[in-house]
Parts: structure tokens; C-alpha cells; sequence
């Protein structure tokens, strides 16, 4: 998949159409998605405050990602989704068939996935079964997934309680701060 492809089925907005490692990103986190474009072997989790540049930043992981995708091989499995979305997918499946077990299985055996805003889906139980058994299931199979999320380490926690809070520590974690580059 090409980027641009990416863009019309992701229906990704306009403006994050030409995203790139910029200047405007911290110099330390610019130079940590450059160098996980090129060897992208762990999984992130991208936290900070609203319009901090999160999702900025995680399309041009994947547009990065994308772009170099011929250097590994077997790959070809990639999936984005904002988080409220996956969870609306989780459901519908929930109620069609009365379970959504092999959806899980597939989304956990996508050898790359991010996940846009986790924290916008409302916490269920369901909710936060499913997404336990999504990141239990990656790493287990080692899949790489990146999260971006407004919610700080004490909101994961109580949010979706410690057995996946838990696994976030096996997370690499990029901290967003500043200023909300909306307000510019
Ligand atoms: N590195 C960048 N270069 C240029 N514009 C940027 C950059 N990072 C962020 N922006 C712009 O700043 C605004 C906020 O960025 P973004 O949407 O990535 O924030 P966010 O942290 O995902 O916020 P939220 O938590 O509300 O989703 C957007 O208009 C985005 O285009
Ligand atoms: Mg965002």
C-alpha cells in the first residue's frame, strides 16, 4: 500500500496528507521515529494533551513506514484505526455472531497496527476484554503496535485497570509536551 493510498482508505483529513518529520517536532522525538521508520521493532505509545502533535506524528510513522515498506520482508500487514472506531468494529461483530474472537485473532496477527486515540472509546467491560485480548495477543506473537492517547499513566491505570496497564510498561513511551500547537 502507498501512502497516498493510505490517505483515501484511511479517509484520513486533507491536512495530515503531507505529514513528515518536521522541525516543530522535539528534536529527541524526531530522531526516535526516524530511526524507528528504518528499524521499527518496538512498540510505542505516544502520550501528551490535546494538539500536541500525537497524531502528527503517528501518520508520519506510517507514511515513513510506508514508504521503506519493501525492505521487510513478508510484510504487507498493516492496519490504522482510530481507537472509538476498532472498538464500534469489536461491537458490531459482538452482536452479529455473539462473539468476536476471530476478529481479535486478526487483528492481533497484523504485523503492524496503530491505534489512533485510545481513551475516546467509552471503557465497557467488553470494551476492555477486548482490547486486553488484542494486546495480550500481540505481544505474544510479538506483533508491533503503536498507540497514541491525551490519557497519562495514572488514566491507563484507572481507565483500564492494571493487567493492561501493566503491559504498557513493556511499552516504549514518548511524552508530548508543550504547548496545543492549535492554539498557534
Ligand atoms: N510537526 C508538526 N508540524 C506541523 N504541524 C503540526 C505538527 N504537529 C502537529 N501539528 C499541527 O498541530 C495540530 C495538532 O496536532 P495533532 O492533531 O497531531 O495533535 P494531537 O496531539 O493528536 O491532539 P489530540 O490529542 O487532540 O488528538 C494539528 O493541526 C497539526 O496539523
Ligand atoms: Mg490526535
Amino acid at each position: 500500500m502507498s501512502w497516498s493510498n493510505f490517505v483515501t482508505n484511511s479517509k484520513i483529513g486533507k491536512k495530515y496528507a503531507n505529514v513528515q518529520f518536521n522541525e516543530k517536532m522535539h528534536p529527541e522525538i524526531r530522531e526516535l521515529g526516524e530511526k524507528w521508520i528504518i528499524n521499527p521493532d518496538k512498540n510505542l505509545i505516544l502520550q501528551g494533551s490535546c494538539g500536541r502533535g500525537k497524531t502528527f506524528f503517528l501518520y508520519s510513522l506510517i507514511k515513513g513506514f510506508l514508504e521503506r515498506r519493501c525492505v521487510y520482508s513478508g510484510l504487507g500487514q498493516m492496519r490504522f484505526y482510530k481507537s472509538n472506531v476498532l472498538d464500534d468494529k469489536l461491537l458490531v461483530e459482538q452482536k452479529l455472531y455473539g462473539r468476536n474472537t476471530q476478529l481479535i485473532e486478526d487483528i492481533s496477527d497484523y504485523k503492524f497496527l496503530f491505534i489512533d486515540d485510545l481513551g475516546v472509546e467509552k471503557p465497557y467491560d467488553r470494551t476492555l476484554t477486548d482490547l486486553w485480548n488484542i494486546i495480550d495477543q500481540r505481544m505474544e506473537k510479538e506483533n508491533i503496535t503503536v498507540f497514541s492517547t491525551n490519557l497519562s499513566d495514572k488514566s491507563i491505570e484507572e481507565t483500564y485497570g492494571n493487567r493492561i496497564y501493566s503491559r504498557f510498561k513493556e511499552y516504549q513511551r514518548i511524552q508530548f509536551k508543550g504547548i496545543d500547537m492549535r492554539d498557534l
